[in-house]
Order: structure tokens, then C-alpha cells, then sequence
């Protein structure tokens, strides 16, 4: 099997990639602007951005599109680039999929529920409140149009990563570096975060068992935003030059809209996959303090 992960210089695709290679998958990936080792550079609104792929003689069975513009408050205020980065390059890269035969792995969201009454499972009803949930839905919807696709949501990601931008990481590096800072935290909005290695492994069994449709990938952790950073600085007695400060989300100037009852049930893949071992925040914070960032 050959894999090409797109957007593999970020959180999810980064872990992909470097999981997939352990599994000794034929597994290449591509960035945009921040290269990273063994990465491609891949840009969907050049029209021969998948000639790359010719020149080194790489036929992908399955694409993993990790792709998209993460940064939820910016989407609200650039709206035409979300669509760009989001839909328009969904697309493409799923229109190349149609014609070469290839399995598409779409990584979206719970942001596409309105988080009224979260968390959520596959059947429920769709409700983006912002920009970025609109355009991962509209992304999605396309990519339901290809006949062999797994549509993944994910929430909360936090792992291992070299640009530590991840919520967790970063508190994580600060933390280490004893680097002064005040957060306000959302102790209103809830979801489930999740390990971008079992992102990878959950991934990783879906396309060997040739799955399709929509998964909901989470672990059993379901905490605010508040909650979550308090989890994580428990493990560091030292902490205390960090100010964790609970705020509503009407106080948090936050541009775009969130769903506050967010979160996703992984029923439907533990249903399937019965042995498989899930990480939660607790777990992680001690590998890392075991192993180091
Ligand atoms: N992290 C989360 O908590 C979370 C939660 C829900 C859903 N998701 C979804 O999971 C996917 C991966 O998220 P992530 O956290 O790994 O994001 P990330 O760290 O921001 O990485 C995004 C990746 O996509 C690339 N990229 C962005 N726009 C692109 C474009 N138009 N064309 C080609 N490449 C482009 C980036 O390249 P460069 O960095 O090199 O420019 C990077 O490799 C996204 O679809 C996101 O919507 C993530």
C-alpha cells in the first residue's frame, strides 16, 4: 500500500506519516509552508500541484487530506481564504482521488455540530456555528462524493510536535521553560481531546480493513478548556509562574461563535475495533514526562 498524507508538516499528518513508516507503509507527505524532514511541497490551487507525484514516480492507493485552515478565529474574519484553503482545495485533491482510483481519508471536525447538546455521534444532526464548521461541512460534503472515503472528526488534538502549537505542548513547553503567562480558559466549552498517535493508529486500521464513511476518533476524556489546562499543570508542582483563569466564553473576545457542548462519541469505532487501548491526558502527560517534549 502507498500512502500520500497532505498537510503531513502539521499535528495530525505529522504523527500519519511517522506512525504509518513505523508500520513500514510506503508513506510520503507533503507542506505547504513550513517544510518539514521528508515533506513535498503540495499547493492545490496550482493546477499541476499534483505533478510532483510523476516526477517521483509515487501512485497513492489512499490520500489522508490533512489539509485545511485550523486557526477558527482567523476563518471567521477571512472568510473567502477559509474557502480556499478549506473547500476549494478539498476539491481538487478529491477530484484527483475520483480519477486515479484513490481512497480518500477526510480529517474533519466536531465543529460542524452546533454543540448544543454534545458530544456526538455519527447519525446525529450537522449545525456548523461558524466559518471554519461551515467549510469543513461544505468539504465534507464533497468528499461524500467519492466512492471510497473515510471522513474522520476529530477534537482537541494535542501530541508531540515541532512546532509545539498545540494547546497541550505549548502549555507543556512553557511549563518546562518556566515562561510566565496568564490564560483565560473557557470553562464552558467541552470536548473531547485526543492523542494525534491514536489519530494515526485509529486511521491506520480504518484504511487496512478498507472502511468507509464517517468515524468519530476520540478518547473517553471529556473536559473544558479550563479543566484541561488544570489536568495538565497538576503533573508540575512547579507551575505556579502559569495563571490558569476560568472565563465564560460570552468574556473570551473569541471572534468566531464555538459550540459549547462539542465533544464526539467513539462508539461506532469501539464497537469495531473492541481491543483497541486509547490514550487520555493523564497517560500523556506522564510519557512526557518520562520521555521529555
Ligand atoms: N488539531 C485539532 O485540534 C483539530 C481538531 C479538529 C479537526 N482538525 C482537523 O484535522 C486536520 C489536521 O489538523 P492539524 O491540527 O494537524 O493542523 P495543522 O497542524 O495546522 O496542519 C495543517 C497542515 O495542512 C497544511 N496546509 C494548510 N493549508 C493547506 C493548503 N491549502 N494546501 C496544502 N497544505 C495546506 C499545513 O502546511 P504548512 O504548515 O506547511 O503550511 C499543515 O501541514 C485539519 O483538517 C483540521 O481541520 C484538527
Amino acid at each position: 500500500m502507498k500512502v500520500l498524507i497532505i498537510g503531513a508538516s502539521g499535528l495530525v499528518g505529522s504523527h500519519c506519516m511517522e506512525y504509518f513508516k513505523e508500520k513500514d507503509v510506503e508513506t510520503i507527505g507533503t507542506y505547504r509552508k513550513y517544510k518539514t524532514k521528508g515533506t513535498y511541497f503540495f499547493d492545490p490551487s496550482d493546477q499541476n500541484c499534483f505533478l510532483f507525484l510523476d516526477e517521483i514516480n509515487f501512485k497513492p492507493d489512499v490520500i489522508i487530506h490533512c489539509a485545511a485552515l485550523t486557526n477558527v478565529d482567523y476563518c471567521e474574519e477571512h472568510e473567502k481564504e477559509s474557502e480556499e484553503l478549506t473547500v476549494t482545495s478539498t476539491a481538487v485533491i478529491n477530484e484527483y482521488c475520483k480519477v486515479n482510483n484513490i481512497k480518500l481519508v477526510y480529517i474533519s471536525t466536531d465543529y460542524v455540530f452546533d454543540g448544543k447538546n454534545g458530544p456526538y455521534s455519527e447519525d446525529d444532526e450537522v449545525n456548523p456555528v461558524n466559518i471554519y464548521g461551515k467549510h469543513k461541512l461544505a468539504a465534507e460534503k464533497i468528499v461524500e462524493n467519492t466512492p471510497n472515503f473515510i471522513i474522520a472528526r476529530i477534537t482537541n488534538v494535542y501530541g508531540e510536535e515541532e512546532r509545539s502549537k498545540n494547546f497541550i505542548s505549548h502549555l507543556i513547553s512553557l511549563i518546562l521553560t518556566k515562561t510566565e503567562k496568564t490564560f483565560n480558559l473557557p470553562f464552558d466549552q467541552f470536548a473531547t481531546p485526543i492523542y494525534a498517535r491514536d489519530v494515526a493508529r485509529m486511521i491506520y486500521m480504518l484504511i487496512l480493513d478498507d472502511k468507509k464513511g464517517i468515524y468519530h476518533l476520540s478518547s473517553t476524556d471529556y473536559y473544558n478548556r479550563f479543566q484541561l489546562a488544570s489536568k495538565v499543570t497538576s503533573y508540575f508542582p512547579e507551575s505556579n509562574h502559569l495563571c490558569l483563569s476560568p472565563i465564560s466564553t460570552n468574556l473570551s473576545q473569541q471572534k468566531a461563535l464555538r459550540p459549547l457542548y462539542g465533544g464526539l462519541l467513539n462508539n461506532k469505532f469501539l464497537l469495531e475495533y473492541p481491543d483497541f487501548k486509547l490514550t487520555n491526558i493523564d497517560t500523556f502527560v506522564l510519557k512526557i514526562i518520562k520521555n521529555g517534549i
